[in-house]
């Protein structure tokens, strides 16, 4: 990342300010003076005015996010986003998406590696969703949401299905696309009444109260890397 945007996420100064140490000369990368245009990676020594400034540590945030809220960091119509939910400092962004009407299990991370890892299909991270739907699904309708149901992005992957009620089930997927669980159910001819993402790669929101958040704990954090292969 860019010298200003290191110094500014380690809390040594806003992004201008950063700018102005770095113009003045008081920054070092690896015992050279930082430029403007320097980049900083892993691993490389930032010094300002002779003292090391460690690394911003990643954040990775548990968001219940509650119904009414779009996933997104700034929203073109001005309306509530999950980032509005979170400190500003570090800067986080969501990890893959929930519709507007979704409520449940929401990541936000400032490591944009780990982000892009989670949400991608080859990684197959499971997410666990509560699902109301219109009518009572038979059987056959159960079976047809485990094996795969053909839509227009072509057919879903084997799935988990249980029946927590007459129209209540649970479902286990590990794709994410866009309004997935949704356009199954409509597929199925049982549209989605209300749906709550329960749990993300085996995080569940237990004590969390819809809009409340928490950061992930040294070890649950290390386990996620370690799924996505980090
Ligand atoms: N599937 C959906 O249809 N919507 C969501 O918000 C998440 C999964």
């Amino acid at each position: 990342m860019r010298l200003n945007r290191y110094l500014a996420r380690a809390g040594v100064a806003s992004r201008r300010g950063a700018d102005d140490l770095i113009r003045s000369g008081r920054v070092r990368v690896n015992g050279e003076r930082g430029e403007l245009h320097t980049i900083v990676d892993v691993g490389d020594t930032v010094e300002v005015d002779g003292r090391r400034v460690e690394p911003e540590q990643t954040a990775l945030l548990l968001l219940h996010k509650p119904r009414g809220v779009v996933t997104t960091v700034s929203d073109p119509q001005g309306r509530r986003t999950v980032v509005d939910l979170v400190p500003d400092e570090p800067h986080v962004v969501p990890v893959g998406r929930l519709d507007r009407g979704t409520t449940g299990a929401l990541l936000l991370t400032n490591d944009g590696e780990l982000a892009h890892r989670l949400a991608h299909p080859s990684f197959g991270v499971e997410k666990t969703y509560l699902v109301d739907v219109d009518g009572v699904p038979g059987d056959e309708v159960l079976r047809r949401l485990e094996e795969g149901v053909d839509l227009d992005d072509g057919r879903t992957a084997p799935a988990r299905v249980r029946r927590l009620g007459a129209s209540r089930l649970e479902l286990t997927l590990h794709e994410g696309r866009n309004r997935q669980v949704r356009r199954m159910c409509e597929a199925v001819g049982h549209p989605v009444r209300r749906l709550h993402r329960s749990g993300y790669a085996g995080l569940a929101l237990t004590g969390l109260a819809p809009g409340a958040w928490r950061a992930l704990t040294r070890d649950e954090a290390a386990a996620l890397r370690r799924r996505v292969g980090l």
